[in-house]
């Protein structure tokens, strides 16, 4: 057992012995476009260096004398595996090298996206699926989708996968219709994402604008308590939103109000002429659902205590003008002629 470790050691001293080769690659960056033009150096610290050399598969460069740098210049890469390997030959006979990973990408040709594969429009609460198919891009691995509805990124998929050939790739969308998407865009669009590199401009499908059959939604959903007064009139707003467009219909706490129903039929806002009160419901329909909502209509309490005021006067004029009526009218009166003819004698016998 001893012995397998033992070995095991210096198998590992060696790779270290060839991985400590004194080569520095450098390149101004690690991410080319296939067709591109890319160039790397390669130069060394040590001293004992003869000559060095560049194997690639794109613009290779024989084994030179130099020993201080030698640059790689590639016209045009068009190998999707390009691994520039870098090698020095010291005076000693020894040779090390290192290689320069480089990612070679493609942009795709084209992003395509297909409409929900449901029939007519969408239906609320119901999912749909969509697709979006990106042609020809390299490498897979660093493919972003992300898919747009309005102004927000409602999903986004990448792919772990390690081709770096061009491949084609479709991401696929499952969600539930929601009342809010009608009328909004979607859209997919796929970049390329690298570490260190600037983002490159994503490229779009076309946008498909979402139709959703949604129940009606109150633009106030609570139930309102709202006070009647003489001097102004309450509103009872019933406004909702729907597709398709919601119908609407009232019912009212007394039987008078019902004689003009046909005027406000289908109609979302209701001023009713007189204030009578209780509870009147309104309810928004259409092809989707129904939907009620309760306005419940109170006297004002400024309104009771000025008609008990009023109430109080006027009882109070009625009081009045009846003792008014026993001193002042009675006297004229033939039902008491002879009370009469005592408070008719008083006065004329006084003064004189
Ligand atoms: C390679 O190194 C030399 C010397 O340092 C420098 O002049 C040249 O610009 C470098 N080329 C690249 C592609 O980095
Ligand atoms: C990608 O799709 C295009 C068009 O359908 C096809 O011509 C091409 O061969 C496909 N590429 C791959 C890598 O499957
Ligand atoms: C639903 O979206 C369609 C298409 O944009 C629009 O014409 C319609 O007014 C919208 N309806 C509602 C109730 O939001
Ligand atoms: C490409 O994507 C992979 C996986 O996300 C990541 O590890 C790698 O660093 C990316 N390549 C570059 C050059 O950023
Ligand atoms: C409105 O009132 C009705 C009946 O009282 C009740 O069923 C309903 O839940 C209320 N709605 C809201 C939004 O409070």
């Amino acid at each position: 057992m001893w012995v397998f470790i033992f070995c095991g050691l210096i198998a590992f001293t060696g790779k270290a012995v060839s991985s400590s080769c004194p080569v520095k690659l450098s390149s101004p960056t690690s991410v080319v476009r296939y067709k591109d033009p890319f160039s790397a150096n390669c130069s060394s610290s040590s001293d004992q260096v003869e000559g060095m050399g560049w194997e690639s598969t794109n613009g290779g460069v024989p084994l030179s004398n130099e020993s201080t740098f030698l640059a790689l210049n590639i016209d045009s890469v068009t190998d999707w595996h390009l691994k520039p390997l870098c090698f020095i030959n010291f005076y000693d006979g020894d040779q090390c090298a290192g290689t320069l990973p480089v990612t070679v990408y493609k942009m795709p040709d084209s992003v395509s996206m297909s409409p929900p594969s449901e029939m007519g429009p969408l239906v609320e609460g119901k999912k749909y699926r969509m697709q979006c198919d990106i042609f020809n891009v390299a490498p897979v691995r660093n493919l972003s989708v992300h898919w747009h509805k309005g102004n927000e990124i409602v999903y986004t998929e990448t792919f772990d996968e390690s081709t770096v050939t061009p491949v084609n790739k479709s991401s696929v969308l499952r969600r539930a219709a929601h009342a809010d998407d009608n009328g909004t865009q979607i859209w997919c669009e796929a970049t390329l994402k690298f570490f260190g590199v600037p983002d490159l401009d994503p490229i779009q499908s076309k946008s498909h604008g979402l139709i959703v059959l949604y129940s009606p939604i109150f633009s106030k959903p609570e139930n309102e308590t709202l006070e009647a007064s003489a001097d102004s009139q309450v509103t009872l707003n019933c406004t909702a939103r729907g597709n398709p467009m919601p119908e609407y219909s009232w019912q009212f706490p007394h039987p008078i109000q019902r004689t003009d129903k046909k005027q406000i039929k289908n109609q979302p806002i209701l001023t009713p002429s007189f204030q009578l009160t209780g509870t009147y419901s309104c309810t928004a329909s259409n092809t989707q659902g129904t939907k009620t909502k309760y306005f419940t209509v109170n006297g004002a309490k400024r309104d009771r205590t000025t008609f008990a005021a009023l109430v109080g006067v006027f009882t109070a004029l009625g009081v009045l003008l009846f003792i008014g009526g026993l001193y002042f009218v009675t006297p004229e009166g033939t039902f008491s002629l002879l009370k009469g003819s005592y408070l008719r004698g008083k006065p004329t016998s006084g003064p004189v």
